[in-house]
């Protein structure tokens, strides 16, 4: 049977089940590159401190270099009995450079080093999700800019209330996706901290030097209490945290997606590269990828109070019960990758705005009722006594059939001598959006500035 690397306090062998229930290679083995890299610097550390010879410090480095070899030509394949991604390459590195690579653990505890595994793996993956954001972003902006002026209802309740632009709509989101990426930036600043040399809990005897681990390894500083260094999971609930407001985010537009597909919308076709068929009704083109999203929002949810209540009732400072903080985080980490993916291809070439049925949309109903008022308003009739009046134009018109824009100037006059010729052309949906002309409204030269301004952020770094 095999031997553990603690074992020489133990007397009996580790029952098989426990081994494997105990183990968490099956999943930290992802950590591997990360955990060379700390090693690495942990080594150079040993030397330069003298805890450990130059001589020493440099073969352990090759040593890693070289399991780092293996590993990517698919040779290092550690298993069950390795217990941890940790185990796993300090065995293999005293394999490989004899009694030395026992040296390697000098100062340091698993605690402290998986704690910076993490906290490695999970900068490299917010670097990669941001850049994934802004290509969401820059494909937000090239739509937006095809469609300043093509109107689409705009709703609250789901009920039709004023006619906006659609470049408009789309820059909710471009903005939902900047604060993504502005949170993200933030929550980085608190990854992007060095527990290394936190040891155990307690610190070390040895005297290392943790200002110059946290260098090499690009960290701003290190932990200031090693006890909360080796036990602080803070980070990777700020990052679901995130990651649940990025998805919340595409699942909403997921859900306006689904909405504008189906035939009681018809504002969007959805093109073949990103839509599905049925296996038993012929006639369906069914919007997968953004059910997909909405669906896969849930388990990133899920993770995030899964993470929470994890760490509720932990008492200081390391308890395995840390260990379970791995798969939903690397879980969260692909959910959002394949997420953001997934809608940057959609918006990008999986639906196709139906601009006719747009057009007719906006002019078909009476969401310009509120620019009736807001007409008679500017005439100086209090605005509730002009609100009140347009209800009751659009109760009679709903009666006889007939739209605001079918009105003769007869009844408009007979409803208020206010009205004049130009009401027409008041109400005419252009006309309609084009007056929001408010700061951050949907008026054609508020939305060209909102997105002169968009395209200038969007290049911030
Ligand atoms: N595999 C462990 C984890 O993921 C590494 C740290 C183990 N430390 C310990 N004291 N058992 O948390």
């Amino acid at each position: 049977t095999e031997q553990k690397t603690w074992s020489q306090r133990f007397e009996g062998a580790l029952h098989p089940a426990i081994a494997r229930f105990n183990a968490s290679i099956g999943f930290d083995i992802q950590l591997i590159e990360y955990d060379l890299t700390g090693s690495m610097a942990h080594a150079k550390m040993l030397g330069k401190t003298g805890i450990i010879s130059l001589d020493e410090a440099d073969k352990l480095i090759k040593g890693l270099e070289q399991i780092r070899q293996e590993y990517r030509q698919g040779l290092f394949k550690p298993g069950v009995d390795a217990e941890d991604v940790h185990f796993a390459v300090e065995r293999r590195l005293t394999e490989l450079v004899g009694d030395v690579g026992k040296k390697l653990h000098t100062g340091r505890s698993r605690n402290d080093q998986v704690g910076t595994d993490t906290r490695l793996y999970l900068r490299d993956q917010i670097q990669q999700i941001r850049q994934q954001i802004r290509d969401f972003q820059s494909v937000l902006l090239e739509l937006a800019d095809r469609h300043v002026e093509t109107l689409i209802p705009g709703y609250t309740h789901l009920q039709r209330a004023q006619p906006i632009s659609l470049a408009h709509h789309l820059l909710a989101y471009f903005e939902m996706a900047q604060r993504d990426w502005e949170r993200l930036g933030e929550v980085y600043q608190r990854v992007n901290i060095s527990p290394l040399g936190a040891g155990a809990l307690a610190g070390t005897t040895f005297p290392i030097d943790r200002q110059f681990t946290a260098e090499e390894l690009g960290f701003s500083r290190p932990y200031n209490n090693s006890l909360d260094a080796v036990s602080d999971r803070d980070f990777a609930i700020e990052f679901l945290c995130a990651s649940s407001l990025i998805l919340v985010h595409l699942s909403r537009l997921s859900e306006e997606v689904i909405l504008w597909a189906s035939q009681e919308f018809s504002f969007i076709t959805l093109t073949d590269s990103c839509a599905t068929g049925s296996s038993i009704m012929p006639q369906k083109k069914n919007p997968d990828v953004p059910e997909l999203v909405r669906g896969k929002t849930g388990r990133v949810f899920g993770h995030l109070q899964g993470m929470l209540v994890l760490m509720k009732g932990l008492p200081l400072a390391y308890n395995k019960d840390l260990q379970e903080d791995k798969e939903s985080l690397f879980d969260a980490v692909k959910t959002v990758k394949a997420c953001l993916e997934a809608m940057t291809i959609l918006m990008s070439e999986g639906i196709k705005f139906r601009e006719e049925r747009l057009a007719e949309a906006v002019a078909e109903d009476f969401s310009n009722a509120t620019d009736v008022a807001d007409y008679l308003a500017a005439k100086g009739v209090p605005f509730r006594e002009a609100y009140n009046l347009v209800g009751k134009v659009v109760k009679t018109s709903l009666s006889a059939g007939k739209l605001l824009k079918d009105l003769t100037l007869e009844e408009w006059k007979e409803l208020h001598p206010a009205f004049e010729s130009d009401i027409y052309a008041a109400i005419a949906p252009k006309q309609v959006v084009s007056a929001r002309n408010s700061y951050g409204g949907t008026g054609f030269e508020q939305v060209r500035k909102a997105l002169t301004e968009a395209k200038i952020r969007f290049k911030e770094v």
